[in-house]
């Protein structure tokens, strides 16, 4: 439920702009209360009268409105909410908000805010694909602002892919995530998750088979415990949760960079499937069958992540938890990992095929603490995400 919360949403200039009217509704119905801004451009798609008498109170348009200045400043606006969600997030607004630009209402009220902002992005398909889009979306993450969609599916243009707005009910369960209160409002926490791909040429690559199903239902369940997560995830099967800070990476090299831009965290999660080795010297073109033989490949070392993070000395997570992913003699194995790796838990679990633990939605997992092995009963994913998350938000309590 959102009782009693303050929500300022941003209606950007797009034809998902309609959806809108009936998130107003939707959040409502959670006990949210609505403040709408339209862009002038949104005028264009929904009209200020209806936006305002759905929401129940007036629609702020104009950034030199000086009724509005002396009813209420847009510096005051902007910080009156417990939440600014811009919905549609156009490319021109995600544009303006990574430039830092503040040139009419809706983008001045983003600037001066300290409140956090959740953005649902809308725009045709090529917009959303095209290297500003991404280079914009990148770096709004790396500032902290939540996104939730696009989704993939048949756009109002008349293509299809990804760019579609998120309905209004899943916007709205980005929203309660965002605010949820829990033992772990207020926690900072990084989670890895997915595999990692390592080029060989422009169109292989080295891989596993994580599906990411794990991190993704460890990261759902610290969000709803109240959590600031950032997910950090390779190309998984499973989409990303909802209500988090994700940040999409392909290589071992690029979530360890995305990692450090993610510290200071007050715990780390590295639930991800790392590949150890990356192509040496990956070639730029498609490696072509010659006659000269196979090709081979040289193999170089990939940086440890959650070693690393578990023993740089200050900036050090509270609590850093590792996985281990075992085929036999898992608790010893797992404990040596735990005092190579330095970190505080590992969660170790046995993939040899026959379990049908990678990539199936159960996992039998035996948690190493300083504390000896604990073995948790076969479960699903999400029943160990939500157990593993309990634990932590006592730990971090402690
Ligand atoms: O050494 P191993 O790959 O078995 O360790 C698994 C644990 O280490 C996982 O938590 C995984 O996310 C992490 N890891 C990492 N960076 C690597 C390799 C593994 O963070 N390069």
């Amino acid at each position: 439920m959102l009782a009693s919360k303050r929500i300022l949403l941003i209606i950007g200039g797009g034809i998902a702009a309609y959806k809108s009217l009936d998130l107003i509704r939707r959040l409502q119905e959670h006990g949210a209360q609505v403040t709408p801004v339209l862009t002038r451009a949104a005028e264009e798609f929904v009209t200020p009268l209806s936006v305002s008498a759905l929401a129940g109170q007036k629609a702020y348009r104009d950034l030199f409105d000086l009724t509005d200045e002396a009813e209420m400043g847009h510096i005051q606006l902007s910080r009156s909410a417990d939440l600014i969600v811009v919905a549609p997030a156009t490319a021109d607004m995600m544009g303006k908000m990574a430039a830092g630009l503040a040139n009419d209402l809706a983008s001045t009220l983003l600037m001066a805010t300290d409140t956090p902002v959740l953005c649902a992005p809308a725009m045709n398909v090529r917009m959303w694909d095209h290297p500003a889009t991404q280079r914009n979306l990148k770096q709004l993450q790396q500032d902290g602002i939540r996104f939730v969609g696009p989704n993939e599916g048949d756009m109002a243009c008349g293509e299809y892919g990804a760019g579609r707005m998120s309905e209004p009910l899943e916007i709205v369960a980005a929203v309660e995530a965002h605010l949820a209160d829990g033992p772990l409002k207020g926690k900072r926490i990084l989670v890895t998750s997915g595999p990692t791909h390592e080029p060989i040429d422009p169109v292989r690559y080295i891989a596993n088979r994580s599906s990411g199903a794990q991190g993704t239902a460890v990261a759902r369940a610290l969000a709803a415990l109240g959590a600031d997560v950032v997910f950090v995830t390779g190309p998984a099967d499973v989409p990303p949760p909802q209500g988090v800070q994700v940040v999409q990476v392909e290589t071992a090299q690029q979530m360890s960079d995305a990692v450090d831009a993610a510290l200071p965290v007050n715990a780390g999660v590295f639930a991800a499937a790392v590949a150890d080795w990356k192509v040496a010297t990956a070639s730029d073109r498609k490696l072509k069958k010659s006659r000269d033989g196979l090709p081979s490949l040289e193999f170089a070392e990939n940086p440890d992540i959650l070693k690393r993070v578990s023993q740089m000395g200050a900036g050090r997570p509270d609590l850093v938890v590792g996985f281990a992913a075992e085929t036999d003699d898992v608790i010893d194995n797992a404990t040596a990992k735990r005092a190579r790796k330095g970190c505080d838990w590992i969660v170790a679990n046995d993939v040899s095929p026959a379990t049908g633990i990678m990539g199936g939605s159960e996992n039998a997992v035996v948690l190493i603490s300083d504390q000896g092995a604990e073995s948790w009963p076969r479960m699903g994913k999400d029943m160990v995400a939500a157990r593993l998350a309990q634990k932590i938000a006592d730990a971090l309590a402690g």
